[in-house]
């Protein structure tokens, strides 16, 4: 009998403890009944520089720049790239250019758009690119100009204690850029001309690269919206995102 008015007692107060959002937040909510298409545009762009400086509560990382420790990028037979101490500069500058959502709490997509992506770090890498040997490690940068990316993350609504809340079922990132520039430094234990020859192939033949790469890389960044969308999502119920 206590067991059982205990367990009462603790489903009463679980029932409660929808986690409301914090107040800075709030304001930026949009209604998903009007308009909200210019609304989540505008207020969204007003609401990534602040984000963009880490939320823990929201689940969102420090993006200023955004810091990885390590990504494998390829582990195959032919090549091993592997990436450390990695600077993401530029997310706090995207912009939302467009957003829709899918009936019935389906998901959403979101266009943004990144004039300038620039990312540093360690590299190491051996094997061969484009049938070409490629070996070094020590830092790199990279440059993404004008880039769209649109982000997909398709979802569907639950009931937790009463209320309605999210859960991803899939994710994807689509995207075109308008040039990378890529440069690694200390390339063949520092041979500067097969460095400088190495470098100058990978810039000419970027799309080429866009297209051996970008598939993994977006895979990875897409698994990572998803983690956030689901972090986030799950704590806090469908009401409390939008507006009523
Ligand atoms: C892009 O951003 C990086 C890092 O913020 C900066 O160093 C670089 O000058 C920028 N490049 C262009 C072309 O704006
Ligand atoms: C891309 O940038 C490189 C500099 O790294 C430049 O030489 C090349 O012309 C640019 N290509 C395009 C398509 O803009």
């Amino acid at each position: 009998m206590f067991v059982r008015s205990l367990f009462i007692v603790l489903q009463f107060v679980y029932f409660f403890q929808a986690k409301e959002l914090p107040e800075f937040f709030q304001n930026y909510r949009c209604s998903l009944t009007k308009d909200f298409r210019n609304c989540f545009i505008e207020k969204g762009n007003k609401v990534i520089p602040v984000i963009a400086k880490g939320d823990p509560e929201l689940h969102i990382p420090k993006m200023i720049p955004l810091e990885l420790k390590h990504l494998q990028l390829v582990e195959t037979p032919t090549l091993n790239l592997h990436l450390s101490d990695i600077k993401i500069y530029g997310l706090d500058e995207m912009k939302i250019r467009d957003v829709r959502l899918f009936k019935n709490y389906g998901g959403f997509s979101a266009m943004l758009e990144g004039k300038n992506l620039t990312i540093e770090g360690q590299y190491s890498v051996n094997g061969k690119i484009l049938v070409l040997p490629i070996k070094g490690n020590g830092p790199f940068s990279l440059y993404l100009k004008n880039g769209l990316y649109k982000a997909i993350v398709t979802a569907e609504a639950y009931e937790k204690n009463g209320k309605k809340y999210f859960r991803s079922t899939g994710d994807k990132l689509e995207y075109s850029v308008e040039n990378i520039t890529f440069d690694l430094d200390n390339l063949f234990d520092g041979n500067k001309q097969l460095g400088d020859e190495m470098n100058r192939f990978l810039n000419e033949n970027w799309d080429l690269l866009l297209t051996d790469f970008g598939p993994g890389i977006a895979k990875i960044v897409s698994s990572m919206h998803r983690k956030m969308f689901d972090a986030f999502t799950s704590e806090y119920a469908i009401y409390e995102i939008f507006l009523e």
